[in-house]
């Protein structure tokens, strides 16, 4: 068996860092941890978190998967994949090498050589000698690319999770059933609607299988990543990755977003029920959840040159304090029902918080989004004053989790898609849905029920 490594991260003062940060802030750009929301149940204003620390690792096998419920981790790396084979026991092998190499990564194990390599040959295999190279002797093999990295050596497990999810495409894709899948589809697996407003690109949507790997360090994400990609052999391929971070003010109260608002106050009451799939779902999906993603650009520049009051209007809370408009505290709830001297509502009717909250929309989800930063690119925006030129890529990685999209993402963006006064900063550009399956036993691999069942 292998050791776990010695630079145990408890021991690390980075780690012990990170940890706090990670349970002070108890938060991030959507996901206020359990422990925080069970105190506070949204009308007491939350006295600051204590600063607990964390473990160091979060745990792999279990009745969920890790990543969902987890505090969040202030990084992530989200990656999509397509299946590139038509032999299902090529995809039952890959899941099986994913798990025994999930297991290990977020464990902060060394890497062991796995079962299934990649079956192609490493790149610098790929052309033959270039004339007066030195020959290889024809009896010596060639030396076998690394199994790892090792571009996390020495960095602390940093409470790596590793969330995998199956899209459509595994089930059927293009009319065909590869796998001999298509009769377990999930029913909540559906193919989101076109959404108003959406300027979805292909090369950030949609992928026949996800991870989503987040960590306290982004290199301990993006090895995880990176390596689960390199097992993918010829069996899966890439499809778009998106990064994104979760900056934790020094007083651990909420991340701010982009837009300089505080993001995460509000979370579910009863986070086990709008989370996990129950007996109404498939046995495979019991204890799991559905994760839709949506990349949303902000146009910043746009944003920027608003004032205050206008911004605090569109999205039906105070800049600075976090609190409802009127209100003095984060935590105080909503009070959607209160009017001015004039009879007009104090929060406006398409303001964000009124348009998302469970009274307006009857549905809830789990929001454990990141900001994601990509540079500029030439934009053209798509309202008043019409701007065009170099402008930021960045926005949220938007991320919820919930026990049926239909009832969940679907029913409460569909009106706001349309009404939300944020939508003339937002442009959604990247989107997809996921069914997680519930946690792994040791010795079973991902998905594997689903796999017994046909
Ligand atoms: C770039 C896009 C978005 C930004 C900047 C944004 C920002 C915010 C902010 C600042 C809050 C108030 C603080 C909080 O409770 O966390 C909030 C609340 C919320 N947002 Fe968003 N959001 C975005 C997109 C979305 C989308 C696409 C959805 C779902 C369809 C959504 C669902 C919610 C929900 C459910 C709440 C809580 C409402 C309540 O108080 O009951 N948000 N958002």
């Amino acid at each position: 068996m292998m050791k776990p490594r010695s630079d145990t991260p408890m021991a690390s003062r980075r780690s012990l860092f990170a940890a706090a940060g990670g349970l002070m802030a108890a938060a991030g750009t959507g996901f206020v941890a359990p422990a925080r929301a069970a105190r506070h149940p949204g009308n007491v204003p939350a006295p600051m978190p204590l600063p607990a620390p964390l473990p160091a690792t979060e745990p792999f096998w279990g009745a969920h998967q890790g990543g969902i419920v987890t505090p969040m981790q202030s990084h992530t790396y989200f990656a999509a994949f397509d299946l590139i084979t038509d032999q299902r026991h090529a995809v039952i092998d890959l899941l099986r090498t994913w798990t025994t190499a999930a297991a290990r990564l977020t464990a902060g194990q060394p890497l062991a050589q796995t079962a299934s390599q990649p079956t192609q040959p490493p790149l610098g295999q790929m052309v033959g000698p270039a004339p007066g190279d030195m020959a290889t002797p024809a009896d010596v093999p060639p030396e076998p690319p690394p199994t790892d990295s090792e571009i996390a050596a020495g960095l602390p497990p940093s409470r790596l999770t590793i969330t995998f999810g199956f899209g459509a495409g595994l089930f059927q894709k293009d009319g065909r059933d590869r796998y001999g899948l298509a009769a377990s589809r999930p029913a909540a697996l559906i193919d989101l609607p076109r959404f108003n407003g959406d300027q979805l690109v292909s090369e950030k949507s949609g992928g026949d299988l996800s991870i989503q790997a987040c960590a306290d360090d982004p290199q301990v994400a993006f090895h995880a990543v990176r390596h689960l990609a390199h097992l993918a052999g010829n069996t899966a391929a890439v499809r778009w990755a998106q990064t994104g971070y979760c900056s934790r003010p020094a007083d651990g109260g909420t991340p701010r977003n982009l837009m300089g608002f505080k993001d995460g106050t509000q979370t579910p009451a009863d986070i086990d029920k709008v989370v996990w799939v129950g007996t109404e779902g498939p046995d495979w999906m019991r204890g799991g959840s559905y994760l839709v993603v949506r990349r949303i650009r902000m146009a910043l520049e746009h944003w920027d040159r608003t004032n205050v009051g206008f911004q605090e209007q569109t999205m039906g809370r105070h800049k600075r304090s976090g609190a409802p408009i009127g209100l003095k505290t984060e935590f105080e709830p909503l009070g959607l029902d209160r009017s001015d001297s004039d009879g007009n509502p104090v929060i406006a009717n398409n303001a964000h918080v009124r348009l998302a909250n469970v009274a307006t929309t009857g549905a809830e989800i789990l929001r454990r989004g990141y900001s994601y930063n990509d540079g500029v690119n030439f934009t053209a925006e798509r309202w008043p004053p019409w701007r065009q030129g170099m402008e930021y890529d960045a926005g949220l990685l938007f991320i919820c989790y919930q026990a049926d999209p239909r009832t969940g993402f679907v029913r409460m963006f569909e009106p706001m898609a349309k009404l939300d006064m944020l939508n003339q900063f937002t442009t959604h550009t990247g989107s997809a849905l996921f069914a997680c399956p519930g946690g792994v036993r040791d010795g079973e691999f991902i998905g594997q029920a689903l796999f017994a069942s046909t």
